[in-house]
């Protein structure tokens, strides 16, 4: 059987090692990366760190525009699917590059799985939702985290034999890491401290309201760790200087384990990321999501994530609260153990079993 995986984003990275790696005695394997994402420290830290492999071939399509970026990953897929020939297509995630080459291989009749299927915010103006929703409606195979996943896909008209609940590929990884943070455990942070993340658009391209949420941050007085992703660093580049003279500590995009080791020793994260909801739970570290709602609600409604929106007094509130102590503690998330890779893989190994039988 020859698998095809791709990849363009950051978390995909995360999500693509513990498949592959599952994959790796029953099958020959493809790594295609689209390039969406393209710094060193964007991608080629990942690929060392999850020991990936070299991709075979990178598409090299970079930033733009949503039609842009979308478009020229289908261009440039589709004569290297075409000249590959798989047996079928692994999309992981929500990103541009998700949609991009499930599109491609739907219309070249190629079977293609969907890890990390199912999720919605039930937000549209969210690209990632678009994502996601399109993406699932041309899968063949669509593996869930959670139960929730399961019934948005269902309520959408999916045929339950195509759903597949396996768990989460992301704490796989983490689960696999963990370990090698301890080396960096001991480097000198402050105690107590925040850990920030902010990319989506809809808090970082508007400055006055970043604005407005750093200031409410520095008002805290606990120290804050905040690595920028490129597309904040545009934003803050005016106001960058006044930051790092207060109580934030302004860091460039970290590598995997280096952020890994940082959430764990975090008093709070602060985020607006999706995949950091998730890892919050699993560590059991109070999680404060600048987000009006999630795609991922079982990190509210068994994890440690709390949605304070854009309401940056109740994010104060959710601070102070965190640093006497009140927040709610996590329980276990059914099936993200560390082997969502393996069921994966089962699913994928014995449908080919039964198509050569
Ligand atoms: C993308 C995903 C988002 C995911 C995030 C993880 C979509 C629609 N969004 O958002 O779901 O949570 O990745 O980080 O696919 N840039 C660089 N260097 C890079 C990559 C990006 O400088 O290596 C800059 C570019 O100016 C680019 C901007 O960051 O325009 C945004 O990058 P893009 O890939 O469009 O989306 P993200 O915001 O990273």
């Amino acid at each position: 059987m020859k698998i095809l995986h791709v990849v363009g984003a950051r978390p995909n990275f995360i999500k693509v090692a513990p498949v592959m790696r599952a994959l790796t005695r029953h099958a020959s394997q493809i790594l295609i990366h689209t390039g969406q994402h393209y710094d060193a420290n964007m991608s080629d830290v990942f690929f060392e760190q999850l020991e990936l492999p070299t991709a075979d071939v990178n598409l090299g399509v970079g930033s733009g525009t949503h039609a842009q970026q979308t478009a020229e990953v289908m261009v440039r897929f589709e004569p290297v699917v075409k000249e590959c020939k798989p047996d079928l297509v692994v999309v992981y995630g929500d990103v541009n590059s998700t949609l991009a080459t499930a599109l491609v291989c739907s219309k070249l009749s190629l079977p293609v799985a969907h890890v990390e299927a199912g999720l919605r915010s039930h937000d549209r103006t969210m690209p990632e939702e678009i994502n996601r929703i399109l993406s699932d409606q041309i899968s063949d195979w669509l593996f869930t985290p959670s139960a929730d996943a399961d019934s948005n896909l269902i309520r959408e008209g999916i045929a339950a034999e195509k759903i597949h609940r396996v768990g989460n590929v992301m704490i796989d990884t983490l689960v696999r890491v963990l370990r090698q943070t301890a080396e960096i455990e001991h480097a000198e942070l402050p105690d107590p401290y925040a850990l920030l993340t902010l990319h989506r658009p809809s808090n970082v391209d508007d400055v006055g309201f970043l604005f407005h949420l750093l200031s409410v941050l520095r008002q805290s007085g606990i120290p804050i760790i905040f690595p920028v992703h490129p597309r904040t660093r545009k934003t803050i580049a005016s106001f960058a200087r006044e930051l790092a003279n207060d109580n934030f500590l302004l860091r460039d995009p970290l590598s995997y384990v280096e952020f890994l080791a940082l959430q764990r020793q975090a008093t709070v994260v602060i985020t607006d990321s999706g995949g950091i909801q998730e890892e919050t739970t699993f560590l059991n570290i109070p999680c404060l999501t600048i987000r009006e709602n999630t795609e991922r609600p079982i990190t509210v409604s068994r994890g440690t994530n709390v949605l304070v929106g854009r309401d940056l007094v109740r994010l104060q509130n959710e601070i102070s609260a965190v640093l006497n102590g009140h927040w709610k503690q996590a329980q276990a998330v059914p099936l993200w153990d560390g082997h969502a890779a393996e069921r994966i893989a089962r699913v994928l190994v014995g449908r080919t079993l039964a198509a050569s039988a």
